[in-house]
């Protein structure tokens, strides 16, 4: 991996902090090491607490992947991405299917930050199904979509796309190793699916592709969320 997509802390696991408000996210936070993982704050959390947030967890050393998803006319992504960027973000997101010009605006506008967070693009969300697909006439099997998507990214200047642990494999086959493949739905062995379907161990997602683990549920609900952190990267540091 290129020093560019692998970072300031090595850690490859970004937990994601599905939380309501803030004092149950920095509750765990405190839990955890900024030097043994990254933070992913979705759209939930970010509309209740805002910018004040990520600044605070920023400052206490984490590496922040903000997670909203940008998708508008380009100029309004470009404005979004810039003020995530100067927020100080390790890593943000846009849908792919905004478009080649959306995409390459949100580029252009975070290489004029001082900060340079990696730009990642969605392509299909996992909710949807081939029917749903169709219904918008997007008529063409889920995983060609996903990988259309993924090169337009790439095409479009993005360090990455968010792809299931499933497709990692392929896409990593298709865009190359330095292209970043950001991949949720990952459980440890022996742990709770939770409601995730289709699912990947930690030393698994690695050996397929993903360059990093988002991990929600397996650690934020843990007894022991650091141990729990603690034996993951144990096992894909292994894996190198
Ligand atoms: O708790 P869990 O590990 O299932 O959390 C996974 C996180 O990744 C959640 O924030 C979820 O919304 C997100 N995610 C996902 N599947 C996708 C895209 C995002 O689980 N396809």
């Amino acid at each position: 991996m290129s020093d560019r997509i692998l970072s300031r802390n090595r850690s490859r696991v970004i937990v994601s902090l599905d939380f309501p408000d803030a004092k149950q996210a920095v509750t765990l936070c405190e839990k955890l090491d900024s030097s043994a993982c990254k933070l992913k704050i979705g759209k939930e959390l970010f509309t209740r607490e805002g910018p004040v947030l990520v600044e605070q967890l920023i400052a206490k050393g984490f590496d922040i992947f903000l997670d909203l998803k940008y998708h508008d006319i380009p100029n309004t992504v470009a404005s979004a991405c810039r003020a995530a960027a100067d927020l100080g973000v390790w890593m943000l997101n846009v849908h792919a299917s905004g478009g080649r010009a959306m995409m390459e605006a949100a580029r252009e506008a975070i290489e004029q930050s001082a900060n340079s967070p990696l730009l990642i693009g969605v392509t299909v969300l996992t909710s949807l199904s081939k029917e749903d697909l169709g219904e918008l006439d997007i008529n063409k099997p889920v995983d060609q979509q996903v990988s259309l998507l993924a090169n337009l990214a790439k095409r479009s200047g993005l360090d990455g796309v968010v792809c299931s642990a499933m497709e990692a494999s392929r896409l990593s086959k298709e865009l190359g190793k330095e292209f970043c493949l950001v991949t949720p739905g990952i459980r440890p062995a022996n742990t709770s699916n939770d409601d995730q379907k289709r699912i990947m161990t930690p030393t698994d997602a690695i050996n397929a592709g993903s360059h990093y683990l988002v991990i929600g549920r397996p650690i934020t609900r843990a007894d022991d969320p650091f141990a729990v952190l603690d034996k993951i990267n144990s096992e894909i540091n292994s894996i190198n």
